[in-house]
């Protein structure tokens, strides 16, 4: 595969540039061929390590980073902050350089306090080593790996062979619910009003702060406090977690309450476009963000296949920044 990226570590979504995310995207395309396969695997980080360095829970991201490490041939070291040495008082910098002690080339990290990526990867680069750095989520900051995996899934709706950027031009996302604690709904808003689309994000005034508007700088960013007009012939939906682990104050009267007014719903449904596709991260909260039946509505939910995308783009992600060190 023929790419000029230059991108080391991938921390955050806000400088990414069009031609970036269709490097991205047709790089994905070629993995999910190779997942087609029997074998399901190719030799392109065969001898690398990958260490998995998750600080905070994870299920599908977890899973996701480490069967795509496989996928590559890597070796894959998986941490668990409940069994490790972080609970006998080692900091998180110094697990990280316990891990490039032992060669890890490639570190996948999630963590609950916002910049710890950032912050080991600017410790890998201060000591001049030839280490990689993903964010897999870091507090309410960033969560690149899903924006992209997201993109991927939208993008290959509109053409399921060629999944690329412009097709993107015009289109209407809504993104419902949780906003305010949401990494994943800000790489996803970062992502999208860099490619051309209008982005309307609907959610109670306790969790859609007005400083939102700030990231409206081409005039396709909109705040609702009610849900309809974030709906209204819209292309695709994403809503969110209400999380509530992260909910400090007491920001919503009740979950059915916020179901009432903010839940997508069938009927709902009807106010967007009549192709309109839906979206959730995972994990879903039943019955709250989103109808039950709606969720296992394969001509509406997309979460099964943003579940499949995730692995052919992580992937190209591993793949892509392991490049900027192909003189290993
Ligand atoms: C998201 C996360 O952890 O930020 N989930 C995920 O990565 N699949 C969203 C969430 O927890 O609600």
């Amino acid at each position: 595969m023929e790419t000029n990226w230059k991108r080391k570590h991938i921390l955050s979504l806000r400088d990414f540039t069009p031609a970036e995310y269709n490097t991205i995207l047709q790089t994905a395309i070629s993995f999910r061929e190779v997942l087609s396969t029997r074998t399901k695997k190719v030799p392109t980080l065969q001898g690398r390590v990958v260490a998995n360095l998750f600080f905070e829970p994870s299920t599908r991201t977890r899973s996701s980073f480490e069967l795509a490490a496989k996928r590559l041939s890597a070796d894959i070291l998986n941490f668990s902050p409940g069994t490790s040495s972080l609970t006998k008082g080692e900091t998180i910098l110094d697990t990280a350089k316990t891990y490039l002690a032992m060669g890890a080339d490639l570190m996948v990290i999630r963590h609950k306090n916002a910049g710890v990526p950032q912050a080991i990867a600017a410790e890998m680069d201060r000591l001049k080593v030839k280490v990689n750095v993903l964010n897999a989520g870091d507090g309410q900051h960033q969560h690149p790996s899903q924006a992209l995996l997201d993109l991927f899934t939208i993008c290959s709706v509109l053409d399921l062979d060629k999944p690329r950027i412009e097709l993107l031009k015009g289109k209407k996302i809504a993104i419902v619910g949780d906003i305010l604690h949401s990494r994943v709904a800000r790489s996803n808003i970062d992502c999208l009003l860099s490619l051309d689309t209008q982005v309307h994000l609907a959610a109670p005034p306790t969790l859609l702060p007005n400083f939102f508007s700030k990231k409206n700088k081409n005039n396709n960013l909109f705040l609702h406090w009610k849900i309809e007009p974030a709906l209204e012939n819209a292309d695709f939906v994403m809503t969110l977690r209400l999380q509530k682990e992260r909910m400090t104050e007491h920001l919503l009267p009740s979950l059915r309450e916020y179901h009432q007014n903010f839940g997508i719903t069938r009927s709902r449904l009807q106010l967007c476009h009549p192709h309109v596709k839906i979206l959730h991260p995972g994990p879903v909260n039943r019955g709250v963000e989103i109808s039950s039946d709606l969720m296992d509505d394969p001509n509406f939910s997309l979460i099964s296949q943003q579940v499949t995308s995730g692995v052919a783009v992580r992937m190209a992600l591993l793949y892509l920044i392991g490049l900027t060190h192909d003189d290993k």
